[in-house]
């Protein structure tokens, strides 16, 4: 298989895991909507919490039921993709800017699954940069604020603005996106702490203990992975 086969396979593999009556937390990106596709198509009683604008356009489109995340307060499960799945089941996430509400729903779910192709498998965090969502007022200071907590964990690289067709992309939420080319991320836990202390920082990519399951599309399948 491809890599879109393989995310396609891994999105199916989660639809078979939703029951009806399920609140499900639904992920943004493209194997994602692997996901959102196959699970729709199952015709199941459920209720979507879309993790982003664009997750809810398709969820709607294809008529699954919708409901905002203060509303179910809690979830039974959630699907979403990821840019690099490390050492047990860490991630980074937020190529598609989704990352603080992928974030909020993943925190309130009671399952978490991880869907991929094969290449988002790494063996150290840090090839993919990492995406830290920042608000817009003085983010340049925010920037160099991002500088000095990447310094301290040994990384000494420099965030850039995540731009697209000439202007600043901005979430859902109205903020900014850095990414920060790290490289290799020794002690993710350490970086997440430092850019979380840090005004300004409204949060980053990094999914630490988060997730429950990984289902990767493979080659002649898919594999289950545990933390
Ligand atoms: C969006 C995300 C996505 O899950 C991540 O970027 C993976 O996307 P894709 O499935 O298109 O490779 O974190 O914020």
């Amino acid at each position: 298989m491809d890599a879109e086969a393989q995310k396609k396979a891994a999105g199916e593999a989660a639809a078979a895991l939703v029951e009806s009556g399920m609140v499900v937390g639904l992920g943004t990106g493209s194997t994602a909507a692997w996901f959102v596709k196959a699970l729709a198509a199952r015709g199941l009683d459920v209720t979507g919490v879309p993790t982003s604008q664009a997750t809810a356009d398709l969820a709607a489109s294809l008529g699954l039921r919708l409901a905002e995340l203060g509303e179910v307060r809690e979830l039974d499960l959630t699907v979403d993709g990821a840019d690099e799945i490390g050492p047990g089941l860490s991630l980074i996430k937020g190529g598609g800017a989704a990352l603080l509400r992928e974030k909020l729903v993943w925190e309130a779910s009671r399952r978490c699954v991880v869907i991929a192709e094969a290449a988002k498998r790494v063996p150290i965090l840090g090839r993919f940069p990492l995406p830290i969502e920042v608000v817009a007022f003085g983010h340049e200071t925010t920037a160099l604020r991002i500088c000095d907590a990447l310094a301290e964990c040994d990384i000494g690289v420099a965030p850039r603005l995540r731009v697209r067709d000439g202007a600043p992309v901005r979430t859902d939420n109205g903020n900014l996106i850095y990414d920060a080319p790290c490289g290799r991320i020794e002690e993710p836990s350490a970086l997440a702490a430092a850019l979380k202390s840090v005004t300004g920082v409204v949060d980053h990519g990094l999914f630490l203990d988060l997730a429950d399951q990984a289902l990767v599309g493979v080659a002649e399948g898919v594999v289950t992975l545990e933390p």
